[in-house]
C-alpha cells in the first residue's frame, strides 16, 4: 500500500472548485484504492467542504497551531482540524519554515496533532547539497527535534516526508533522482533506528516530495524507495494526477 498526499497548497480559489477538485480526485482514487491511501489537502478554507464531498478519500490540512491558548489569531488548532474531518496533516513544509516555522515550532504542531490523533505528515529537507554531505546533519536536526520524547509507539502514526528545497515548486531546478530519493530513505530510516530500534524503522511510511509529475512519480516508489508521494502542483490538475495514480498502482500491484 502507498500513500499518496496531494498538496494543493494555496488552491483552488473558490469554495466551489475545490468540490470539483474532490470530486475528481475521489474517482481516481476509487480506481486506485486497492493499492494507495488517497489524502487530499487543501487550504484551511476549504477544509470542511471538501471533508464533506471526500467519501473514501482522507483529508489532510497544510498545517496547525503549535498551541491550544485562543489568544492565538490567524491560526487554526488540532482540535478545530480534527472537528473539519482531518485525518492528516502537513507540518514543517519548507514554504511554511521560509515564513519562520523553525525545528521546534514543527515539534510544537506535530506534538498538537498527536494529541488529537491527527497524523503528522512531518517534511524535511535540506535547501542546498554541498559535496561533503554537511547537508544530511540538517535533515537530522530536523527529525530529531520533532521526535524529541515521542514513545516508540506513536511511531506509526508519523509520515515523513523528504522533500528537498531545491526540488520544490516552479523555482525547482530538478527533481531528486531515484537514487538521491533511495539513500535519502535509507538515511532516514538510519536516523529512526538509531533513535529507536531498526523493526519500528522499517515499518515507517517515508514519502517523497519535489516536482513529482505523471513521468517520474513510479520511479520513485520503484528504485527510489518511497512508500509514496507528496504532490504538488500536479495535484491541481485532475487529469495529470490521475495519470500518476495509475502507474503507481500499477507498479505497486
Ligand atoms: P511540487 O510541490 O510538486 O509542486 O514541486 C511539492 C510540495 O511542495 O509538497
Amino acid at each position: 500500500m502507498k500513500l499518496l498526499v496531494a498538496n494543493w497548497k494555496m488552491a483552488p480559489e473558490t469554495a466551489i472548485q475545490a468540490v470539483a477538485l474532490t470530486k475528481k480526485i475521489h474517482a481516481i482514487a476509487r480506481a486506485t484504492k486497492k493499492n494507495i491511501t488517497t489524502v487530499i489537502c487543501p487550504p484551511f478554507i476549504h477544509l470542511q467542504v471538501v471533508s464533506k464531498n471526500a467519501r473514501t478519500l482522507f483529508v489532510g490540512a497544510q498545517g496547525v497551531a503549535p498551541v491550544t491558548t485562543i489568544a492565538t489569531t490567524g491560526m487554526v488548532s488540532a482540535s478545530m482540524l480534527k472537528g473539519a474531518g482531518v485525518t492528516y496533516c502537513i507540518v514543517g513544509h519548507s514554504e511554511s519554515r521560509a515564513r519562520g516555522e523553525t525545528n521546534d515550532l514543527v515539534k510544537e504542531q506535530l506534538d498538537r496533532l498527536l494529541e488529537k490523533k491527527i497524523i503528522p505528515i512531518l517534511c524535511v529537507g535540506e535547501h542546498d547539497r554541498d559535496p561533503h554531505g554537511w547537508y544530511l546533519s540538517t535533515i537530522k536536526d530536523q527529525i530529531e527535534t520533532a521526535l524529541l520524547n515521542i514513545p516508540k509507539a506513536t511511531l506509526k502514526r508519523i509520515v515523513i516526508a523528504y522533500e528537498p528545497v531545491w526540488a520544490i515548486g516552479e523555482h525547482a531546478t530538478r527533481e531528486a533522482t531515484p537514487v538521491e530519493c533511495n539513500e535519502m530513505v535509507i538515511f532516514i530510516k538510519k536516523i529512526i533506528a538509531d533513535l529507536y530500534d531498526e523493526k519500528v524503522a522499517s515499518g515507517m511510511t517515508i514519502l517523497y516530495g519535489g516536482s513529482v509529475t505523471e513521468i517520474n512519480a513510479s520511479v520513485f516508489v520503484t528504485d527510489g524507495g518511497a512508500d509514496g508521494l507528496l504532490v504538488g502542483r500536479v495535484s491541481l490538475d485532475p487529469k495529470r494526477f490521475g495519470t500518476l495514480a495509475q502507474r503507481i498502482a500499477t507498479v505497486v500491484s
